[in-house]
This record gives C-alpha cells, sequence and structure tokens, in this order.
C-alpha cells in the first residue's frame, strides 16, 4: 500500500480520494496536471500547532509563510484558522489583503525589501516587520519619518547555527544573505540602531535555521544562542524582548524514509528549550512565534499528472513521461528532492518494473522521480505524485511556455477551484508587439 496522507484514501473503485473526492473525477473535471489540495488536512496541521502552544499556556502566534503555498483561497483557510502569515514580497503582500488577511496577522519578511515594498506595508499597516539589515534599518526609518509613523518591528539574527539540511535552504549559519551575524557584533550594533529610532517600535528578535528539519536538535541549540545574546543585550542595554521568533522549518515526510517529528513534538521542544534557558538565565519568558509553511501545506498537496509517452531501452532504462515536470515542481532538479507516488485510477497487483518519471520539458534534468516501482502503464492511466503541497506551484514557472497548473481545495466531498489552470491568453498577455 502507497503512503497515503490526510484523508487519501482509495474507494471501491480503486480511485484515489482526496476529501472526499474522487480523484478520478477531478482530473476529467479540471483536467491535468492538478494540484489537488486536502484542506482538511491543512487545518489539522494548524490547529496541531495552536493547540500545543494553547496546550502549554504559552502566549503564541504561529504565522504561515507563504512562500510554501498561497493564494486567495489560502489565505481565506488562513483567517478561518486565526493564524497569521509572512510575506516576502510586496505581491505576496498584495495577494494576502485581497485574500483577508487581517493587516495585523502579516509580517514582513526579506533581504531585500525595496523602498516600494516598505511603503507599502507601512501605509497597509502591517502588523510586524522583521528587518533584516542595516540599508533596511536607515530606509524604514526614512519612510515612517517621512509618513509620521511608527511600526512594531523585530529584527533576524542569524545565530550560527549549522542544521543537517541541503545547502541551498540553509539559512542560519554565519555565513548567510540573511539577518544580522552575532560573532562579528553586527547583530549588536543593530539593537543599538533600532532602540535609538523612536519609529521603530522593537517588540523582539528572529532566528531561522533552516528547512526541511526533521528533528529538534537545531532548534534547541538556536534558542540556547539566541537566549545567551539576549541576556547579554538586558545586561548591557536593559532590553528585554516581548517576542521571539523561531522561525520554521520543521520537517514532512515526502517518502516513506523521511521521519520527521511531530509538529507537536516541535513545538513543545521549543518551548521547553526557552523555558529552561529562561530559568537558568532568569530572563522573562517571552511570547513564542513560529513561521511554518512546509510543515502545514506539504503532505495537504498531490498532484495528478496523466500518463503520455513512455520509452524502454531494453537493459538501461524505462522512461515514463507526464504531462508536467519541472514547470510545476522543480525541487527534484534544483534539490535533488525525492517524491513518491502510484496510480491514482486504479490498484493493480501486475509486477512492477523500475521506471523514471520524468516530465514534458525540453531538459534531460526534467526528472521528477528518479527512480520507483510502477506496474505496467498506459496512457489512461493517472499518477498520483504526493506531498506536493509545498514549493511546487509557489515555484512554478512557464519554461517552454508550459502552462501553470490548476488547484482545487477539496473537503467533504465538495471540490473549489483555488487557482485556474492558465491559458495561452495568459502566457501572451504581458508581451507587447
Ligand atoms: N521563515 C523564514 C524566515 C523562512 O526563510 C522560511 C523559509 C520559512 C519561515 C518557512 O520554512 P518552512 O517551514 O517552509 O520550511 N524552496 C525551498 C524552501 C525555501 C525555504 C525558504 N525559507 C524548498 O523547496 O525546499
Amino acid at each position: 500500500m502507497p503512503l497515503l496522507f490526510g484523508t487519501a484514501k482509495f474507494n471501491e473503485q480503486e480511485h484515489l480520494t482526496i476529501g472526499g473526492c474522487d480523484t478520478v473525477v477531478l482530473a476529467e473535471k479540471y483536467g491535468t496536471p492538478l494540484f489537488v489540495y486536502d484542506v482538511a488536512h491543512i487545518r489539522e496541521r494548524a490547529r496541531g500547532f495552536k493547540q500545543t502552544f494553547n496546550s502549554l499556556g504559552v502566549k503564541n502566534k504561529v504565522i504561515y509563510a507563504s512562500k510554501a503555498f498561497c493564494c486567495l483561497a489560502m489565505y481565506k483557510l488562513l483567517e478561518e484558522e486565526e493564524l497569521g502569515c509572512d510575506v516576502v514580497s510586496g505581491g505576496e503582500l498584495y495577494t494576502a489583503i485581497k485574500g483577508g488577511m487581517s493587516p495585523e496577522n502579516i509580517e514582513f519578511h526579506g533581504n531585500n525589501k525595496t523602498k516600494e515594498e516598505l511603503s507599502y506595508a507601512v501605509d497597509q499597516n502591517v502588523g510586524m516587520i522583521i528587518i533584516d539589515n542595516f540599508y533596511e534599518i536607515d530606509l524604514l526609518s526614512t519612510i515612517l519619518k517621512e509618513k509620521g509613523k511608527q511600526q512594531k518591528v523585530m529584527f533576524r539574527i542569524t545565530p550560527g547555527v549549522d542544521a543537517e539540511t541541503h545547502e541551498y535552504i540553509l539559512t542560519g549559519q554565519v555565513d548567510s544573505k540573511f539577518g544580522f551575524d552575532v560573532m562579528s557584533g553586527q547583530a549588536t550594533d543593530a539593537l543599538e540602531k533600532i532602540l535609538a529610532d523612536e519609529n521603530l517600535l522593537l517588540k523582539g528578535a528572529h532566528c531561522h535555521i533552516g528547512s526541511q528539519i526533521f528533528s529538534a536538535e537545531g532548534f534547541l541549540a538556536a534558542v540556547e544562542k539566541m537566549l545567551l545574546i539576549l541576556n547579554d543585550w538586558k545586561k548591557t542595554f536593559g532590553y528585554t524582548v516581548d517576542i521571539l521568533n523561531m522561525g520554521g522549518g520543521f520537517g514532512v515526510q515526502y517518502t516513506e524514509a523521511d521521519d520527521p517529528l511531530e509538529p507537536e513534538a516541535f513545538v513543545k521542544a521549543i518551548v521547553n528549550g526557552v523555558k529552561g534557558q529562561c530559568e537558568l538565565l532568569d530572563y522573562a519568558f517571552p511570547e513564542i512565534w513560529i513561521e511554518p509553511g512546509r510543515s502545514i501545506i506539504a503532505e495537504a498537496g498531490t498532484t495528478i499528472y496523466s500518463i503520455g509517452s513512455q520509452k524502454v531501452i531494453p537493459d538501461v532504462r524505462h522512461y515514463v513521461s507526464v504531462d508536467g515536470g519541472m514547470g510545476d515542481n522543480i525541487r527534484p532538479a534544483l534539490y535533488d528532492a525525492v517524491y513518491d507516488g502510484f496510480l491514482a485510477n486504479r490498484i493493480s497487483t501486475e509486477a512492477t518494473q523500475e521506471s523514471r518519471i520524468v516530465g514534458k520539458y525540453c531538459e534531460s534534468g526534467d526528472v521528477l522521480i528518479k527512480n520507483i516501482e510502477l506496474p505496467p502503464m498506459n496512457p489512461e492511466d493517472l499518477f498520483a505524485m504526493t506531498s506536493t503541497g509545498a514549493y511546487g506551484y509557489s515555484m512554478a514557472n512557464n519554461y517552454n511556455r508550459n502552462l501553470k497548473p490548476a488547484v482545487v481545495f477539496v473537503e467533504n466531498g465538495q471540490d473549489k477551484l483555488a487557482i485556474r489552470r492558465e491559458t495561452f491568453e495568459d502566457l501572451i498577455a504581458l508581451d507587447c508587439e
């Protein structure tokens, strides 16, 4: 039996169903490739994080990282679940506001926010701006002075923790483009500068050690380093944070081989770590914020592809082509990410053969799954690639002028289009003759 997430199961017709909806029917209705999101699973994840904090009696904010996947319908869901969101561009901010997010629950991140983006965020009264560098302190300060406004801010610190993950998604180490470095004293200089600025209302410190992290160790190391520096600042400047933001990065399961901690266990570990350090240092226990993206949305997403051409090179390889690829999921090509999948329209008992699932893009690196055991397939078959909900659609592109897929939300037997499929007209909409 393949690995099934959330509400996914097979019905009597041996079709994959998600949220009570038959994916074969969804594929007919919306076409393929199609992203199907299991809304109940998203809600369960969102509530899991919040309820764990609440059960521990800890003041908290769970802030969904929009970059993992966002659209109007997603923001509506976040509002329903009382989650905040983080945005990292004017575009994400615009979508969040249009999607009904209350500005107070939006925080703005990024290592190179432009003047226009910062002004827009200030005008919209976003709840928090996470200052990333010295350039931004000056830029934001100038904007606020011009507008005669004050803004709640945190500042991002790189605590110098090497988490075990892919180099491209590591962010907490010293040699990073993000945040103020502790070792060189830049974080302390930033603190002094921000405290001295009456337009900047400093609420706390932020760190994010990386992404797709399976154990609590890296977070605990970061907690320890953060509290040490915070305690130094308390002694030197008499400054104590109201909020400690530990970022996101909680790992998920893509295949059987992945064994991450449950979201609740990450929260408990962080809370206990902060409590322990605060007691040790006699530091006032702060509000704790986290920014999960992948762990809320990854396993909720499944991509349904149609099978197309196949090429068998005797004694070498069996290629199976699907009607999407690196345009709707660049993660295998970019990070060597490993995914799993199975037929969505029948449960086969035939002997399997080792196959390679490839896309339709003009590039040899357009591989979705390098090696997978699959039964003989034909062009009527549908292939479900699982756990594609994070950084799939959000990193989608139009290479070869292929169309971005549709996205459908399913829950309690109801399907709702969240993003329509692109059209050829969309493709030329920005072109000038
Ligand atoms: N907070 C901050 C400040 C971040 O930089 C990130 C991710 C998150 C939260 C959310 O991390 P998550 O919980 O989703 O792991 N495109 C890559 C992932 C890049 C993550 C960048 N920052 C991928 O496909 O794996």
